[in-house]
C-alpha cells in the first residue's frame, strides 16, 4: 500500500513511519507538514494520481479541508485521524464521501473500536439504572477537550440511552505524556461496572491506522468510521 501521510513531523507521524520500516507491504510516497505542505506536492500528484493509494491524516484541523479537496481531486480514500474537525470540515467530508471512501476515526485503535460496542450494549441495558460516567486522561499537548473519542462513546451511547453523558458532562484530564486512557463507568447503589482502555504508547494508533487503511482502499465510496471496520473483521 502506498500512502501520502499528513503530519509526518508529528507524534503520530513518527509512529506511522517507524512501522512503514519494518513493513515491506507499506511504502510512505510522500510527506506533508508545515514545512512541506501539501501546496508544494499537489501538483505533482494530480498530474499522476495513480502514484498513490491512499491519503492518511494525522495533522491538524486546519489542514482537513485541503487535504479531502486533494483526495477528492485525485479520487483516492483517506483516512482521517486527526481529531477536532469542526462541523463544516465534517459537511465537506459527507459531500466528498459521495465520490471516494473516507474513513473518520478520532482513535484507530481496534480494541477502542471493540470498547464502542461495548458500551453501546451496556447503556442500552443499564442506562435506566446506573448513573454512566466518563473520563478521559491525555497528555498535556493534546489540543482538544474533550478528546474526540470521549465525544464519539458518549455519542454512541445517547443513540441507546438518553441519561448518557453530554460532550459537557466528560471529565477530561491532562497529565504528563499520558497517550489516552478513556474509561466509562456505570454505576447504581449497588454495583458498579468500568469499562476502560488504556493506551501504552501511540504506535497502536498507528498499527489501528494502517489495519483500517488496508481495508479502506478496498471499500467503496461512502462515509465510514472504525465500527464499519469492526463489523467486517467479527465477520469476515
Ligand atoms: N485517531 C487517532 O487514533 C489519533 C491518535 C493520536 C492523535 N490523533 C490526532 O492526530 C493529530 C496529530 O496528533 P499528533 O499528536 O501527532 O500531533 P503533533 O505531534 O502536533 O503533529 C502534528 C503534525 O501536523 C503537522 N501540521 C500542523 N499544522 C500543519 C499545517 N498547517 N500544514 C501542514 N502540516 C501541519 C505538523 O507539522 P510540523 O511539525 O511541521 O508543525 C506535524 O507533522 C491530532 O489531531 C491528534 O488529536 C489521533
Amino acid at each position: 500500500m502506498r500512502m501520502i501521510l499528513a503530519g509526518s513531523s508529528g507524534r503520530m507521524g513518527h509512529e506511522l513511519t517507524s512501522l512503514a520500516q519494518t513493513d515491506p507491504h507499506l511504502h510512505i510516497v510522500a510527506c506533508i507538514n508545515s514545512k512541506s505542505p501539501l501546496s508544494c506536492l499537489k501538483t505533482q500528484f494530480l498530474s499522476d494520481r495513480d502514484a498513490f493509494d491512499i491519503l492518511v491524516d494525522f495533522s491538524d484541523q486546519v489542514c482537513t479541508n485541503d487535504l479531502i479537496q486533494f483526495a477528492d481531486q485525485c479520487n483516492k480514500p483517506m483516512l482521517v485521524g486527526t481529531t477536532g474537525l469542526t462541523d463544516s470540515t465534517m459537511e465537506k467530508i459527507r459531500e466528498s464521501s459521495t465520490k471516494i471512501p473516507i474513513l473518520v476515526a478520532s482513535n484507530t485503535s481496534t480494541a477502542i473500536a471493540l470498547m464502542h460496542r461495548l458500551v453501546e450494549q451496556a447503556a442500552s441495558l443499564l442506562g435506566s439504572t446506573h448513573q454512566i460516567g466518563l473520563e478521559e486522561v491525555h497528555h498535556v499537548h493534546k489540543k482538544d477537550a474533550p478528546s474526540g473519542t470521549a465525544r464519539s462513546l458518549a455519542r454512541s451511547m445517547r443513540i441507546h440511552c438518553s441519561a448518557a453523558p453530554s460532550d459537557d458532562q466528560v471529565t477530561s484530564i491532562r497529565r504528563d505524556d499520558v497517550p489516552g486512557t478513556h474509561t466509562v463507568s456505570f454505576t447504581s447503589g449497588e454495583d458498579q461496572l468500568v469499562i476502560q482502555h488504556s493506551a501504552m504508547s501511540r504506535s497502536l494508533f498507528a498499527r489501528g491506522a494502517i489495519e483500517m487503511a488496508r481495508w479502506l482502499v478496498r471499500m467503496p465510496p461512502g462515509l465510514y468510521g472504525p465500527e464499519d471496520w469492526l463489523e467486517q473483521a467479527m465477520n469476515p
